[in-house]
């Protein structure tokens, strides 16, 4: 018993993270599953899924169809739809472990029947995997790999364990920023909302790319240490 406590002690020592350890992160009002190789859900993106969730309900949209992006364990998707009990959400995540790990998560939460989560690439056409949704989502949300080249080594030697691939963002961090708001425009309902979390520093380029495609009222606002942190605009109603 003592070999075994000194031992998890040691890989705890090391970086190993301890979700990974008991294989369950907590997340909003949930527990989920995480495993080695899935990312563990941050508290930063907690905020998301209250936006979310104020949207939804000030808008009366209660049967609202959410898309999440990047969905990795899964967590915002699963603690949505654990707060709003009418509310589909799927969710597109490109690893087959973290799809297989949400899932799971999924099933574990008496949510699988509202909740799906496909293996799919968000840089592709989303029409591979999620036609039927175009022109019908509420709300997209997303945190998806968003760390610059230049921040990379830092952010990865904060929690070496954990994928590079749910980190890199491209050179200067726009990737997947660039491909989700181009598309955004048609999946969304009229006034539908696009959600995203962002790093400190993109905050112009994704208001200037929610302009370009025609989204509406973009802003971002900070986290709890006052760096910009999450970007918001909408369709046209
Ligand atoms: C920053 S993590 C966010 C995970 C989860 N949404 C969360 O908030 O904890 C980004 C996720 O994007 C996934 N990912 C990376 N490239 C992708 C791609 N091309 N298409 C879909 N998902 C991708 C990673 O596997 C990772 O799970």
């Amino acid at each position: 018993m003592q070999a075994l406590a000194d031992h998890l002690a040691q890989q705890l020592a090391d970086g190993y993270p301890a979700e990974y350890l008991t294989g369950q992160a907590a997340f909003c009002d949930i527990v989920l599953r995480v495993w080695e190789g899935v990312l563990v859900p941050r508290p930063e993106t907690e905020h998301i899924v209250q936006m979310a969730e104020d949207f939804i309900v000030e808008e009366g949209r209660s049967g609202a169809v959410v898309l999440d992006l990047c969905s990795g364990s899964g967590a915002i998707a699963l603690a949505l739809a654990s707060r709003l009990p009418q509310v589909s959400v799927v969710g597109m995540e490109l690893d087959p472990v973290s799809v297989s790990c949400s899932r799971e998560s999924a099933l574990d939460m008496g949510l699988s029947n509202r909740v799906r989560f496909v293996q799919g690439n968000v840089l592709t056409a989303w029409a591979l995997t999620i036609a039927e949704f175009r022109s019908h989502v509420d709300v997209i949300v997303s945190n998806p790999p968003y760390v610059c080249g230049q921040r990379l080594a830092g952010a990865h030697a904060c929690s070496p364990l954990e994928p590079v691939g749910a980190l890199y963002g491209g050179t200067s961090g726009m990737t997947f920023f660039k491909r989700i708001v181009a598309q955004a425009g048609d999946w969304l309902r009229p006034g539908g909302m696009l959600l995203l979390e962002i790093d400190d520093g993109l905050e112009q380029s994704i208001l200037g790319q929610f302009k370009r495609y025609g989204l509406q009222g973009g802003r971002w606002s900070p986290d709890l240490r006052g760096l910009p942190r999450y970007a918001e605009a909408h369709r046209a109603t």
